[in-house]
């Protein structure tokens, strides 16, 4: 199964980078395979520091600005327990981790894992379809260059409606910001 959630690593020059990402877990959240393509910085950053830490969330907006780079303002942040990371204070639970190895024989590489240090820091939400929306809308924005604006537009309308009818302020809002994005930065037609 895969767990969507957001992954912090530290870059070259010691600052923090936040990326949504759906690892592989098993039901029991002990085993991650994380799947970042070698392009990403997540990829660069796990490669050379061989750790990070992942979040299980329900901020639909940090995942939507981290997914196309824009995150104004980073998050509160805590020092991690037991690897050089940081822990998204927001979040909902986290996951230490240390790289055990890591696949490169294909664009979109697999990096196993070993965890080493999980905390709790507030319950989840729970289900809510809007915030789903907001997930799928953020996933089609990581994808412009793969996807025709048509096409964008067409996967686009369900994901609206659904926020329009089950979604709060975070929602709504995370939603027009992928919403312009995607309308400033869709390829033609
Ligand atoms: C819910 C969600 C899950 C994602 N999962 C992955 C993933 O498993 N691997 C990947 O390479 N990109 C994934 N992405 C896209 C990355 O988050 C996106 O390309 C991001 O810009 C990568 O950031 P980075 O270059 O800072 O690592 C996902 C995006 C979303 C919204």
């Amino acid at each position: 199964v895969i767990i969507e959630g957001v992954c912090t690593t530290r870059n070259s020059d010691g600052s923090i980078n936040i990326a949504p990402m759906g690892p592989l877990v098993d039901e029991a959240l002990t085993s991650f395979v994380f799947r970042p393509f070698q392009t990403s910085t997540t990829f660069a950053n796990l490669k050379a520091r061989r750790c990070g830490v992942f979040h299980v969330t329900d901020d639909v907006e940090l995942i939507a600005r981290a997914a196309v780079g824009r995150l104004t303002q980073l998050p509160e942040m805590i020092p991690a327990t037991r690897v050089d990371g940081m822990v998204i204070a927001g979040a909902c639970r986290w996951y230490e981790f240390e790289v055990a190895s890591i696949n490169e024989a294909s664009e979109r590489s697999e990096i196993s894992t070993r965890l080493v240090h999980t905390g709790h820091l507030r319950e989840f939400f729970g289900l809510n379809r809007a915030k789903h929306a907001v997930l799928e809308a953020a996933i089609l924005a990581t994808r412009l260059h793969l996807i025709s604006s048509s096409d964008v537009q067409r996967q686009l309308e369900p994901l609206a409606q659904m926020v329009e009818k089950t979604g709060g302020v975070q929602e709504r809002s995370a939603f027009e910001f992928l919403r312009s994005h995607i309308s400033k930065n869709s390829s033609a037609p």
